[in-house]
């Protein structure tokens, strides 16, 4: 049984170290386990001693994990080390043995003296909740952040329910510290992912994705759904609270747009979509089916339209790249991004087409017009390391979040590894 501690030892130059630790009992030793480095181990290997202290005013162990150090200790005589004056009891313990090894040491501690100081008043769910906070905010870099907001969400309710004064100030210090680490490790890349009906609406619940794009996979790459569906699924997401953006393609084929594909675009602009993404394949007609298309788009009624073009280039080979290049920029600046995509979902990643470098040009090019970069194109977890490298404004998934194929079931476990690749 392990029982969560504060350790207090003496440092080199006579001054006190606090730390929280968990301690066991192996025959009449307390047993320490300190990972290293620890100045606790540290102390100990030099002193030869340390004080156990048992306390419930658990703002010791949200203090020590946020960074506090002003406790109030109280100096043992004959410099034999220092007990938090609010503890229960404490045991000046010395050191008996040390087994050693590279990631921990284990310290066998015999127990000098045991001072009894107040009496325990009884179990309190805050404090129980307190130190499991205490020790999710210590390992904020190891654990995954979904499970570090669900444990947060689940805790918060014995603070709301049972927590007195001290507890709600401890928690306040331990969540300060959370949302600074949230902070600072915000992602910069949006996640776009594409989902199909109101089925993945639920499977996607909940989870950090920037934008929610309404695709049908199985109508090919540009997979365009039905107007009514795409009403459903977007109530279907603002019902389930999902605050980012929504986003839907439409496919441009030659660029004329007839009567019937402005009126398709208007109702998309209607029903809440923040972003109708326009997909053309680039080849050697990329440019002229633009141009005619930026022609088209003054018989659009809405003007609100425009911010909500995002151009998305069709790729096949090495020579997309070459046409994307022709590209004017008087072209792009009707559209608010760009986004490259692979056509043939069967040739491999978008970085199996064209290579960081060629996609950084292409990037500079967007940038340099003040409109938005994004990728995407057969991308899984595998290629986090590459997209970090490269820094685009939003990246786009569907079949590396999908069991087996691209039309196959979105997977919220993978959603969730792939999410947690980005922190
Ligand atoms: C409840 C709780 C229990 C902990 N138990 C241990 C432990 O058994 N061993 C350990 O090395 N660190 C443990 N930690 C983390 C240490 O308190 C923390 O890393 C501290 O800074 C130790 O390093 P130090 O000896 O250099 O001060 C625990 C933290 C909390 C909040």
């Amino acid at each position: 049984m392990i029982y969560e501690v504060i350790i207090s030892t003496m440092n080199e130059d006579g001054s006190s170290h606090v730390a929280p630790m968990g301690v066991s009992q192996k025959a009449d030793f307390v047993v320490l386990k300190p990972f290293k480095p620890s100045k606790t181990l540290d102390n100990i290997l030099t002193q030869k001693t340390a004080v156990m202290n048992i306390v419930t005013d658990v703002r010791v162990f949200a203090g020590v994990v946020t960074g506090r150090s002003n406790f109030n200790l109280v100096a043992l005589p004959c410099d034999k080390g220092f007990f938090l004056k609010d503890a229960l009891s404490y045991l000046t313990l010395s050191l008996a043995e040390i087994h050693d090894d590279d990631i921990r040491s284990t310290l066998y501690m015999n127990k000098v003296n045991v001072t009894h100081l107040s009496s325990f008043k009884g179990f309190n769910r805050a404090q129980a909740a307190i130190i499991e906070a205490s020790v999710l905010m210590s390992r904020l870099d190891l654990l995954s952040q979904n499970k570090i907001k669900q444990e947060i969400k689940y805790l918060e309710i014995a603070i709301s329910k049972t927590a007195g004064k001290k507890e709600i100030q401890a928690w306040e210090w331990l969540m300060e510290k959370y949302e600074n680490y949230c902070k600072e490790n915000k992602k910069k890349i949006k996640l776009l992912v594409s989902i199909r009906s109101i089925e993945e609406v639920k499977v996607v619940n909940g989870l950090n994705i920037d934008i929610i794009d309404l695709k049908e996979p199985k109508n090919g790459p540009i997979g365009m759904l039905d107007f009514i569906d795409i009403k459903k699924i977007v109530l279907a997401l603002r019902d389930n609270n999902f605050c980012g953006k929504v986003s839907t393609t439409f496919e441009l084929n030659d660029g004329n747009l007839s009567g019937a594909d402005i009126a398709k675009i208007e109702n998309l602009g209607s029903v809440g979509l923040d972003y109708i993404k326009v997909g053309v394949s680039a080849d050697g007609n990329t440019w002229a089916n633009l141009t005619k298309f930026t022609e088209s788009l003054n018989k659009i009624k809405n003007q609100v339209l425009r911010n909500k073009l995002i151009l998305v280039l069709m790729i096949t080979d090495k020579h997309s790249f070459k046409f994307i290049r022709n590209i004017s920029p008087s072209m792009v600046r009707k559209f608010s991004g760009i986004m490259i995509d692979t056509l043939n979902k069967e040739s491999g990643s978008i970085f199996d087409i064209v290579n960081v470098t060629e996609l950084n040009i292409i990037k500079k090019f967007t940038l340099e017009n003040n409109i938005d970069f994004g990728i995407a194109g057969s991308l899984d977890v595998s290629h986090t390391k590459l997209i970090n490298q490269l820094q685009p404004n939003w990246v786009g998934y569907r079949g590396g979040v999908c069991l087996k194929k691209r039309s196959g079931p979105l997977s919220r476990a993978r959603l969730e590894n792939l999410i947690d690749s980005f922190y």
